[in-house]
């Protein structure tokens, strides 16, 4: 094979990334930048649509760098972002209309508690997989048309653009030549019908919202149009676009029914392929598109924790129990349990299978004997129980996985991974490469230009760096188990 170079976008919550990669999935480059978060008012939470799209420039020039390439070096792009994350634009100047509605913003709570009964809950998961929840973009685009001044009208006129941050880098990255999202994407909107693999008018009737400000839905890999040439200094063409979750699937070659991952960001998300066809849950996780590629769906099921990574962010940043993330293994692993300390981090609601946009976070069973350990090794812990709390409701709708492969930030954490294979009593991969999902954007890029030519090649690909064995016993694990159950119990709304 070979060694073409692969360009992933990655835009996260916190941070745009870009990754260069061979052909074997190797990283030859990289950079990053965080950028600023706005909470102008309890459980809102707001993206600088525009300063998105300059730091997403600059990281990819920054990392072609840093792989000690030319722009013209690098064979295609792929894009994959934070999901459901809500951007209306003007058509004719790019602007946004307002900041983006970030997929954390709970504003639209109480729209969602109206709009759902026994009837529309059933009908609305039948179409989308989804719930009636504000995580997803279709309210937050129904409040951006009904707060911005003139914005409903400008719409229905055809004014305007609406984008989840895939389309939106889309439109700036071809310079306002293609306004196309993926199945993916468009999957976490409630505005589309996963069976049918289209927009659905009903749907766009129930939630308000004008057909005019929808982009196209492709293939996850597809020709989406090229980058500018005077963006990076010559025209690259971006072949993929992915969900960042979907994109991890990938990444993690979860190709075949059955296998999951589960990566572990600023939330934790865990999914399982579960094939061609697309199964209901009967525990409220969410049924979604993995990835779409030559019009052929494959579906998953999946489980979202709204707080992992952002618990341990907290504890540094307004705790202020230690300085850097990775100092949280020392401290957790220098005592051999949290002596009954649980930590819900329940910040902006629970989400999977709980979906209670009012539970907030405690922590509870402090002690005089309660120290910085415990609590950070509770955080720790609050990551696996919430692992936990999926892989049952799962359970429940499909074949448990036998084996959890991981990824994200937080598993770089040894600690972690252990405590995850004892608390699931299931084993955990971790592979050699974690970035995972900006390497799912890449392979999938690599599908539509040729590089790879089937999933097959790419699963040939992945390698575990390190194997979790389960180590505790089923008894002792279920007693602590019951302990969070009990946490949870006390928080919820
Ligand atoms: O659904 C939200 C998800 O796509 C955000 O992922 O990695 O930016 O926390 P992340």
């Amino acid at each position: 094979m070979s060694r073409r170079h692969l360009l992933a976008i990655d835009q996260g919550t916190t941070s745009s990334r870009a990754i260069v990669f061979d052909s074997e999935g190797h990283i030859r480059g990289r950079a990053q930048r965080e950028f600023q978060q706005y909470f102008p008012q309890e459980a809102w939470v707001e993206h600088d649509a525009n300063d998105i799209i300059a730091d997403v420039i600059e990281v990819c020039r920054e990392a072609i760098d840093d792989a000690g390439l030319e722009a013209d070096e690098i064979y295609a792009c792929g894009i994959t972002n934070q999901r459901e994350t809500t951007v209306i634009w003007d058509r004719s100047t790019g602007e946004p209309i307002a900041r983006a509605i970030v997929w954390q913003d709970r504003r639209t709570a109480e729209r969602c508690r109206e709009l759902a009964d026994e009837r529309t809950e059933s009908w609305l998961q039948d179409k989308t997989g989804l719930l009636f929840d504000p995580y997803f973009s279709a309210t937050k685009i129904a409040w951006l048309l009904d707060n911005v001044d003139g914005a409903r009208k400008r719409a229905e006129a055809g004014e305007l653009a609406f984008g989840n941050i895939d389309s939106w880098l889309l439109w700036h990255l071809t310079g306002g030549a293609v306004h196309a999202t993926d199945a993916t994407n468009a999957s976490r909107t409630l505005l589309f019908n996963i069976r049918e693999q289209a927009w659905d008018e009903e749907l766009l009737t129930f939630f308000d919202i004008p057909r005019a400000l929808l982009p196209e839905v492709r293939d996850t890999a597809s020709d989406f149009g090229v980058i500018k040439k005077d963006l990076l200094g010559a025209e690259i063409p971006i072949a993929a676009m992915v969900g960042d979750q979907q994109a991890a699937l990938v990444g993690q070659a979860c190709f075949e029914p059955g296998m999951a991952k589960s990566t572990y960001g600023t939330g934790c998300f865990l999914m399982l392929n579960v094939g061609e066809e697309a199964v209901a849950s009967r525990h409220r996780l969410l049924t979604t598109v993995a990835y779409r590629i030559n019009g052929r769906t494959t579906y998953a099921l999946e489980g979202s924790i709204f707080v992992a990574g952002a618990a341990i962010q907290w504890l540094r940043d307004a705790l202020h129990m230690f300085e850097k993330a990775e100092q949280t293994q020392a401290l957790a692993s220098s005592v051999d349990h949290t002596g009954g300390v649980y930590l819900v981090p329940a910040f902006t609601g629970l989400g999977a299978p709980y979906w209670d946009p009012e539970a907030r976070g405690a922590i509870l069973g402090l002690t005089r004997d309660t120290g910085i350990e415990q609590i950070v090794r509770a955080a720790l812990e609050s990551t696996c129980y919430q692992t936990r709390d999926l892989i049952h409701a799962i359970g429940d709708d499909a074949e448990p996985p036998r084996e959890l492969r991981v990824d994200g930030g937080m598993v770089a954490n040894d600690l972690v991974c252990s405590c995850l294979a004892d608390i699931l009593q299931t084993p955990v991969d971790r592979p050699e490469v974690i970035e995972t999902t900006a390497l799912g954007a890449a392979y999938m890029a690599g599908l539509q230009v040729g590089l790879y030519d089937s999933l097959d090649a790419i699963a040939k690909l992945w390698r575990a760096e390190r194997h979790f064995a389960v180590d505790k016993s089923a008894s002792e694990v279920d007693a602590l188990y019951e302990g969070w159950c009990e946490a949870v119990a006390r928080v919820r709304g």
